[in-house]
């Protein structure tokens, strides 16, 4: 059923709240969530994007602002005006909180990079963790401790943390985190876990190492940033994933479109949709689906991949696409 918006536009706040998001719950998920920002908060549409997140998300992950270079760009000075506007708002709002992300070798700021010594690294891991986990203890419900460790051939990512401390890096960070805050839900995140291959494999054996070796691991998220048309692996790779024995979220979910956008693309992307939706609904462990933002005017694919647009639920003008209906439907 498609609603028109100006029927939206009529309906109460209190009923057009949770629509994914209480859909979701209904089918004994967790979540339906989203990504933002600060700006996204208070920008010039602010209106909309409130409006929105309050009516389908229930979920939110900060789109840039929990970053490395973002809450701590020299060492020991750490900034958290953003992060907070964040976690304030979704607090108030009674949303979950999604951590995004701790150790990451992107937007990792150059005083990192530069470190050469296995035991200041060790240091300075903990103690980003424990300051950025501790502010927020008790208030973010998961976070991707770790982010995109391989490479796609399945080889470890040749970051300054990999260079100096192994697969140990990993191990040290899960660690951290489940000192820092003992309740938060802990994530290993990565991307291209849609298809088979040998990176999947290697998350897979990885993940099977640190349960051995008892490193406190809560769940596996695939990113999920797709290609229209290319979404049919997604089910049985999340069943994979499953079968580590962790939950399994589907943490940053757009599905691009090879520009030019046309009407049949933008209905197979409903389709395409629908079946990243039902995926994780066939998969018990999946606990929730967080999509990558809100409106296709923001979203960092235009930047990321020019020949692409037009990823996700909402249009430029903040109008639902087909591709929400392709949620909403797998979700009724
Ligand atoms: C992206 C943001 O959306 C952009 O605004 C930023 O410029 C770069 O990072 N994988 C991740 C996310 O884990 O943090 C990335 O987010 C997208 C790919």
């Amino acid at each position: 059923m498609k609603f028109s918006s100006t029927l939206l536009f009529m309906l109460t706040p209190a009923m057009v709240m949770g629509l994914l998001d209480q859909k979701m719950k209904a089918k004994g998920k967790r979540y339906f969530g989203t990504a933002l920002d600060a700006w996204h908060l208070s920008g010039s549409d602010q209106s909309n994007i409130k409006m929105i997140a309050g009516a389908d998300f229930g979920a939110i992950t900060h789109e840039n602002s929990l970053k490395w270079d973002a809450v701590q760009p020299q060492q020991g000075n750490y900034q958290f005006g953003n992060a907070d506007a964040v976690v304030n708002w979704a607090t108030s709002n009674n949303r979950l909180l999604r951590g995004h992300t701790l150790v990451w070798h992107s937007q990792l700021p150059q005083w990192v990079h530069n470190i050469n010594s296995a035991s200041q690294l060790t240091q300075v891991i903990q103690n980003h963790i424990n300051t950025v986990m501790g502010r927020y203890r008790g208030r973010i419900y998961a976070w991707d401790v770790v982010n995109e460790v391989f490479e796609e051939n399945g080889t470890f990512r040749n970051s300054v943390f990999y260079r100096l401390l192994g697969e140990n890096f990993i191990d040290i960070a899960f660690r951290a985190a489940r000192n820092a805050d003992p309740n938060a839900k802990l994530y290993i995140n990565d991307y291209n876990l849609d298809g088979p291959g040998p990176k999947i494999d290697a998350m897979i054996a990885l993940i099977g190492r640190l349960r051995s070796r008892g490193v406190p691991i809560d769940g596996v998220g695939t990113q999920a940033h797709l290609i229209l048309g290319q979404v049919g692996g997604v089910q049985s790779q999340l069943q994979r994933l499953a079968g580590t024995g962790l939950d399994v979220a589907i943490t940053e979910l757009d599905i691009r479109i090879q520009t030019p956008v046309t009407a049949q693309k933008l209905d197979q992307q409903y389709s395409d949709y629908q079946t990243v939706t039902r995926a994780c609904l066939n998969v018990p462990r999946c606990v929730g689906i967080s999509v990558w933002g809100i409106s296709d005017k923001h979203s960092w694919v235009d930047s990321t991949f020019p020949s692409y647009d037009a990823p996700l639920l909402w249009d430029d003008w903040f109008n639902r696409k087909n591709a929400y209906w392709g949620v909403d439907n797998a979700l009724n």
